[in-house]
């Protein structure tokens, strides 16, 4: 039987978030319910953050209340704080993410917070979190490279990580959040991080910004990672990350993995609907 790995889409959130075209709540929902409909496990729908920094999210407890809720699929969100917790909560998200990053550049603009700070902003709410038996997600963005400061040493990509990992979150997914990592870099990043957490336990999240993101999946997948974040139709790139592109396309994600022999558990035929409807969302369908 061929061997499992998930694709999380996060094209709802991560792909939304960055469009410069106001969408409507109603159109997330129905590309969430349709997403719904395509296999996933996971998706991530919305980002309880400021709607001064990512008014493109501002309507996530409408959206959260409004989808099609599949048996089987947890709905995500990403929580920076206390209030993005509650807020979550609130809108009945059924698992939360915090996010931090491995360059101060990236972490100040990104959270207006040091490393440092936002570790420490992290940790009530991962222990109210826990408190209500909600799971916690982390992401480390900036994982090879900082649009602010330059490449990223290895070492503080596993300070990050192991950060997170030892406060309780199940997953930490390792952010190339410009797309300007190689193979090469992103072998080396994960050599580091593998010494000091479980393949299994780390996910690979690649923007598509030099088309090296499926290139990046393969060096991920021989270092043992089984998890990759994706968005239909490419959606996306990060508001407080200049150059940063789409994440990379779900379907190509999928297609690439069939290509290798792994198996997804998707169906393609809701996926290319979903990317279709992506990409007219955003008017370039
Ligand atoms: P701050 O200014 O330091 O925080 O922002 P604050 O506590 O001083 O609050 C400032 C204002 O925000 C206040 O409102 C708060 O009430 C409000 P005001 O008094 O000015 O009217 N506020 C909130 N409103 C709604 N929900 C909240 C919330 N918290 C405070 N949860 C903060 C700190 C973290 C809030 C801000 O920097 C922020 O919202 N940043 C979000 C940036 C963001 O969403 N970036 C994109 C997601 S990360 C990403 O895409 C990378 C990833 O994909 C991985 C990768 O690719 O690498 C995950
Ligand atoms: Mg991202």
């Amino acid at each position: 039987m061929a061997e499992r790995v998930e694709i999380f889409e996060v094209g709802p959130r991560d792909g939304l978030q960055n469009e410069a075209a106001r969408i409507a709540t109603r159109d997330k929902i129905a590309l969430v319910n349709l997403l719904s409909e395509a296999g996933f496990s996971r998706i991530e729908v919305a980002s309880f953050v400021s709607p001064k920094w990512v008014p493109q999210m501002a309507d996530s407890g409408e959206v959260l209340r409004g989808i099609w809720r599949a048996p089987g699929v947890r709905y995500a969100a990403l929580t920076p704080n206390m209030r993005g917790l509650n807020d979550a909560l609130e809108a009945e998200a059924d698992e939360v993410a915090i996010f931090g990053s491995a360059s101060e550049g990236f972490s100040k603009a990104n959270i207006n917070a040091t490393i440092d700070e936002s570790l420490a902003r992290f940790a009530p709410v991962l222990e109210a979190a826990g408190a209500e038996g909600l799971r916690v997600r982390g992401y480390v963005s900036c994982v090879v490279e900082c649009p602010y400061d330059g490449p990223v040493d290895p070492g503080q990509v596993v300070r990050v990580a192991e950060a997170l990992w030892q406060m309780g979150c199940y997953e930490i997914s390792l952010g190339d959040t410009i797309g300007r990592g190689t193979p090469e870099a992103v072998d080396a990043m994960l050599a580091a991080v593998c010494d000091a957490l479980p393949a299994e336990r780390l996910a690979g999240h690649f923007h598509d910004t030099s088309g090296r993101a499926l290139d990046n999946i393969e060096a991920s997948l021989a270092r043992g990672l089984r998890v990759f974040d994706a968005a239909v139709g490419g959606l996306g790139g990060c508001p407080y990350a200049p150059g940063a592109a789409g994440n990379v396309a779900t379907e190509k994600v999928h297609e690439r993995l069939a290509t290798l022999g792994y198996e997804t558990g998707l169906d393609a035929d809701v996926l290319a609907r979903a990317a279709e409807m992506a990409r007219a969302m955003r008017g370039d369908g």
